[in-house]
């Protein structure tokens, strides 16, 4: 299994483009199931869990191609409603393929996506909004088996999901009559997906309360082209780096408008950031000063982002708290950090970061993508060498992560196992 080897501290100073955002391309391309088609997606990033995706698609039937960031799918040989558990255990966001199964085929088979690395992952949301839309569902073997015609149904999650948002949105356009989702997501990624729907000749707007409305029986179009926005949790991701190791970092390709609240927090901790329309410029030159954060649904600081923020934290003048509402038990990366010398303590979903003045580097291990993220940032700042095992999770979410940090004039290789 490769490895990173990074040689601290580290400076970043420079430009960098940021990709197209892994958690709006990986719905987009399962709703390129719903109707026959051939589908360009562009700023499509070139990471395991979108190659992972384009091979269910291939076991659904599709063809993908790839040329550099664009995928060319053509779903017109689509006819195989299954995923199985050995592709959807590796990667969750396989279950996006529910919604689409339901409203082309009417039937579907998939496997539960059973917990990740921090903990349970249920599907709960999916399952109920599916039934109140007329489907027959049955659990057996660790699978879903659904069938039926859906019909429009008022949907209501019991909290924002994106991952079921994304689905009920996706089974909907196809179903007979009218769905309106109550207490919706509201992440950019749902957005986006909206946007590609109604582009392929959906009918779904937000009401003046959120909630989004899908008018069924779409007819729609079988051939355009779409570009896939930018992954606001990279940008914040060398944004917090920048911010913890010092210097001046441009990132191009981005939205600054879903990074309001990211950006607020760096800039309260003593960074200097000045937003163009899809750049944005981040210097810091100084210890960052403690600042509190809670997880929250978009647009609330993103859990994606916590562990990124703990590592910056871990060298704060001061003390922090970070509390993570969505998932209260991703906290994996603290056990690393504290082997490179961070000060932090966990009561339930509270994790308390003392703020020390140096990390020195060690032997790591990644847990998950983004704390890999974390254990690449506090890496770069660490003095001395540190080695982190097991990141092919970093690869799942993070296209040339070390080319781009290397761009940037860190001292980070990989070493092929
Ligand atoms: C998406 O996961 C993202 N993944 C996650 O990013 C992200 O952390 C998460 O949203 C929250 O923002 C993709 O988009 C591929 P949820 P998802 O359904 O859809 C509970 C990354 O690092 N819930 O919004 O699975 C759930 O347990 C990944 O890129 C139910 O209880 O998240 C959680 O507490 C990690 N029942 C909360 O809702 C359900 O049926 C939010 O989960 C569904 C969710």
């Amino acid at each position: 299994m490769d490895k990173f080897l990074i040689k601290g501290p580290n400076r970043l100073n420079g430009s960098i483009s940021i990709g197209g955002a892994k958690n709006a391309v990986l719905p987009l391309m399962t709703a390129c199931i719903i109707h026959p088609g051939k589908y360009i997606l562009n700023n499509v990033p070139i990471l395991r869990d979108t190659i992972t995706m384009a091979k269910l698609l291939e076991m659904v039937g599709a063809q993908v191609e790839i040329y550099k960031n664009s995928f060319l799918i053509n779903t017109k040989n689509c006819n195989k409603p299954y995923a199985p558990y050995d592709l959807v255990s590796t990667m969750r966001a396989s279950f996006y393929v529910l919604g689409p199964f339901m409203s082309r085929f009417k039937e579907a088979q998939v496997s539960l996506p059973g917990g990740c690395a921090w903990g349970p992952r249920p599907v709960d949301f999916h399952i109920k909004a599916l039934e109140k839309m007329g489907a027959q569902i049955n659990l057996t073997d660790g699978y879903i088996k659904a069938s039926g015609r859906l019909k429009g149904a008022n949907i209501i999650f019991d909290k924002s999901s994106v991952g079921a948002t994304g689905n009920i949105m996706m089974a909907a356009v196809n179903a007979k009559g009218t769905t309106k989702i109550e207490n919706s997501a509201l992440e950019p990624e749902i957005d986006c997906l909206m946007n590609f729907l109604n582009t392929m000749g959906a009918n779904i707007n937000r009401d003046s309360n959120n909630n989004i409305i899908i008018k069924g029986e779409s007819k729609f179009r079988d051939n355009f082209e779409f570009d896939v926005i930018p992954d606001r949790i990279e940008a914040g991701t060398f944004m917090i780096a920048t911010a913890m190791c010092k210097g001046k970092v441009k990132l191009n390709n981005v939205n600054p408008n879903h990074l309001s609240i990211v950006i607020d927090k760096l800039i309260q901790s003593g960074s200097n950031i000045v937003i163009n329309n899809n750049s944005l410029t981040i210097e810091s030159k100084n210890r960052p000063k403690p600042v509190d954060i809670d997880t929250l649904i978009y647009p609330g600081y993103p859990t994606d982002l916590q562990a990124q923020w703990m590592a910056l934290m871990s060298i704060a003048n001061g003390s922090s708290k970070i509390i993570d509402n969505i998932y209260t038990d991703r906290f994996t990366h603290i056990a690393e950090l504290e082997r490179l010398g961070a000060n932090i303590s966990l009561n339930s979903n509270i994790a308390t970061i003392n703020g020390v003045k140096s990390l020195k580097g060690a032997q790591v291990m990644s847990t998950d993508i983004r704390a890999s993220a974390s254990l690449v940032i506090a890496g770069l700042f660490a003095d001395k060498d540190t080695e982190i095992s097991r990141i092919y999770h970093i690869d799942r979410g993070y296209e040339n992560i070390e080319n781009k940090f290397s761009k940037l004039g860190a001292k980070i290789t990989r070493i092929k196992k």
